[in-house]
């Protein structure tokens, strides 16, 4: 799938064993993305002519070639990835920490906010932590945020909950979320927020 950190967009895939994997993407043939690639084993496969990469982003194949070992020259670049509670982790550069962990946490759902992280903090009142964003949600005061700035002013947001929360208790964590992300998008369109800019 594609996602995006602050070095750029990455493909993160898993492996048939279940290593996760985040690669640029960025196929170094023909520049094609390789998050429209596919899986096969402990490999990804570029979509366009089938070259081959394994998860330190050596290329493992050319289907043209079928005899050649490919040179050590053609790689892709390759983040860390730690998978630690449901969240995946990937590091810009050499990892100097380990990543925040939530324990008992469960990933409740996702969603994008066409805001940036100020507007969202000023939408909540929330205070940006090392464990994510700290927000005593009406209804759902154990709510867990995690932002992950996009392009432009979007934010894609992750929603933690307690793992024994009850479905009462994650539906209201749902729409907690849905009402901060309106806030937040009417706050950043409405220009209200003192740090936005125009598009
Ligand atoms: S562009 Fe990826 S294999 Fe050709």
């Amino acid at each position: 799938m594609p996602a995006r950190i602050p070095a750029g967009s990455i493909a993160l895939w898993r492996t048939q064993s279940g290593r996760v994997t985040a690669s640029a993407d960025r196929c170094p043939h023909r520049g094609m993305r390789l998050s429209h690639g596919f899986v096969r084993g402990e490999a990804l496969s570029c979509i366009y002519h089938g070259w081959s990469y394994g998860q330190t982003g050596e290329c493992l194949r050319i289907p043209a070639h079928p005899g050649l070992t490919p040179p050590e020259t053609i790689r892709v670049a390759a983040h860390a990835v730690e998978e630690a509670w449901g969240v995946i982790w990937v590091a810009v550069g050499e990892t100097t920490a380990e990543p925040p962990r939530f324990e008992g946490f469960v990933p409740l759902r996702s969603l994008t906010a066409h805001a940036d992280l100020a507007t969202l903090k000023a939408a909540t009142g929330a205070t940006a932590g090392t464990a994510g964003l700290d927000w005593p949600a009406p209804g759902a005061p154990e709510i867990r945020l995690l932002s992950v700035p996009q392009e432009g002013y979007e934010t894609l947001i992750h929603v933690l909950v307690p793992g024994d929360s009850s479905p009462a208790q994650r539906i209201a964590a749902s729409r907690a979320a849905e009402t901060l992300r309106r806030t937040a998008e009417d706050i950043q369109a409405k220009g209200l927020a003192p740090w936005s800019t125009t598009r």
